[in-house]
């Protein structure tokens, strides 16, 4: 049985755990604001507030109803269009009307829902973080300025806003953000107990769902009559903590959370930057690591950067875990280093030494919202006489794996950081790499996309490296 709040409405439901939960909404509970248009988490029509308690608080994040199951809704908040009505517009729909914000209106209930979760997180509301809030929207009438100026006008009255989550849900009840039935649901949550997510069969070959947006995506239809294993809120596969001198991920947390995570930062200053080219904001709410890693996918983003930080994976099955290191664990195109029946539990890295250099670099047809063409990642760590004692070096969209570049790596270890250095790896990097022409681009275009990024993140570690008439040399 899944049980949550709805709206305002408690609701259980023997539907199967793998049916996406806008079906559910919109045919089974007759809720028709969310939309539904792609039904591949691409436009954001359907977008709903997920709320859910963590470590007593509690949280509200975005997701595309879609393509998310219904499993993963157990013991939370479900709030849609219909859950933020008010008997006046809310100040968000108004700066949408005011602005001229909506026009045929299809896009607009997931416009709404999607910037009224920009304002429920903690800290500091900017015009910047409202419009990532809507970064996986689609409107087809408006061109988005107007939708813009609604955002800006959103930001006055903000100022009093407290920065904590705590104080915040009461403050935007009062002033008239959300409907007052918000100031409940903490509770209503905590009475639920523990998320224990719910099971359709474990016996025979059940198939792990994590945030499900790529099988809700590549086998809809499969998975809602799958026997499914939800790992999505298992508390044994969350958390980001160290361990010794190993950074340790559980498998089940999402790309906002590794984003958002203080040890994160810590050893890769840039992460939020790197998070932000992986898919749209309601996708890093639901897309997890392990999902990414089992994927399998030559050119999953996360994948790539764990690559890059010589991580391993921390496999279990029947309580016997076992420990592979990443850049063996794929074998083929989309074969895998995995049992049947074997969980991801972990991602692990060691500590990054005090000066390593770390850099993830990806290019996709447009910058945000698009998987990648070619992605790369890179640490480099230089010993008291600047040379090379660390390089790990990733690849993804230049072979049938996502690529751990042994060859280069190996090369440079115990090299000067100089231009003939980069000339030799770069040579290196293309024998290794093997792309082949499809939709993305074109097997030329994808060696010399490789050869950018790998040169791209030598001039990030030493700008002076590269002379800009030296480029051509490295052409040839
Ligand atoms: C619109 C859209 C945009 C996207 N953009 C990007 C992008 O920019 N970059 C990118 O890299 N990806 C992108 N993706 C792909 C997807 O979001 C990621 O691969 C995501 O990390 C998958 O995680 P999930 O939890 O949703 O996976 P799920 O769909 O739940 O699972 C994916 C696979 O992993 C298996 N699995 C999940 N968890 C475990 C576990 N703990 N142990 C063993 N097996 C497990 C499942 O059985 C399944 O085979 C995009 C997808 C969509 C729909
Ligand atoms: S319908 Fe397009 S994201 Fe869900
Ligand atoms: S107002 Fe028509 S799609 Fe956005």
């Amino acid at each position: 049985m899944i049980e949550f709040w709805l709206n305002n409405k408690r609701v259980e439901t023997s539907m199967p755990p793998g049916m996406g939960l806008l079906e559910f909404i919109r045919n089974h509970q007759s809720l028709k604001g969310s939309k539904l248009v792609c039904k591949e988490g691409e436009c954001g029509a359907c977008t709903v507030l997920v709320g859910g308690l963590q470590d007593g608080e509690l949280r509200y994040r975005s997701m595309t109803s879609c393509i998310m199951p219904l499993a993963n809704a157990h013991h939370k908040h479900i709030v849609t269009i219909e859950g933020l009505n008010m008997e006046a517009l809310s100040p968000v729909q108004q700066a949408m009307v005011d602005t001229n914000g909506t026009q045929c209106g299809f896009c607009t209930p997931g416009f709404v829902v999607a910037m009224t979760g920009g304002l429920m997180r903690s800290g500091e509301v900017s015009l910047n973080h409202l419009t990532q809030s809507i970064d996986g929207n689609i409107c087809r009438c408006t061109g988005y300025k107007s939708i813009e100026r609604a955002a800006e006008a959103l930001l006055a009255p903000l100022k009093t806003m407290p920065q904590d989550h705590g104080p915040r849900i009461p403050w935007l009840i009062q002033q008239g953000y959300i409907p007052a039935y918000f100031s409940r649901i903490k509770n209503q949550l905590a009475a639920f107990g523990p998320t224990d997510q719910p099971k359709t069969d474990d016996k025979h070959s059940p198939t792990i769902i994590g945030g499900g947006s790529d099988l809700m995506v590549q086998r809809p239809r499969q998975i809602e009559s799958a026997n499914l294993t939800p790992i999505f809120d298992q508390s044994q596969l969350k958390g980001i903590q160290w361990n010794g001198d190993f950074c340790e991920i559980g498998a089940a947390t999402t790309i906002t959370e590794l984003a958002e995570s203080s040890i994160i930062q810590s050893q890769i200053p840039d992460i939020q930057r790197f998070a932000s080219y992986f898919a749209s904001h309601q996708l890093r709410n639901m897309s997890t690591i392990g999902g990414n890693i089992a994927n399998a996918s030559p050119i999953g983003d996360s994948t790539m950067l764990f690559l890059g930080l010589d991580s391993e994976v921390i496999l279990e099955k029947e309580r016997e875990p076992r420990i592979v290191k990443l850049r063996d664990f794929f074998l083929g195109y989309k074969q895998m280093d995995k049992k049947e029946g074997e969980l991801i539990l972990k991602i692990r890295f060691p500590r990054l030494p005090k000066g390593a250099f770390f850099n993830f670099e990806k290019v996709s047809k447009r910058t945000y919202f698009d998987i990648a063409s070619v992605n790369a990642a890179c640490q480099i760590v230089l010993d008291d006489k600047h040379l090379i004692k660390v390089a790990h070096l990733s690849a993804g969209g230049v072979g049938p794996i996502p690529l751990y570049l042994t060859q280069t790596s190996h090369f440079l270890i115990g090299k000067e950081l100089t231009f003939d250095t980069l000339k030799e790896a770069l040579k290196i990097a293309n024998e290794e790499a093997s792309p082949i022409s499809d939709t993305r681009g074109s097997a030329a275009y994808k060696r010399l996309l490789l050869r950018q990024l790998i040169i791209a993140h030598f001039v990030k570690m030493s700008p002076e490296l590269v002379k800009p008439a030296q480029l051509l040399i490295l052409a040839r």
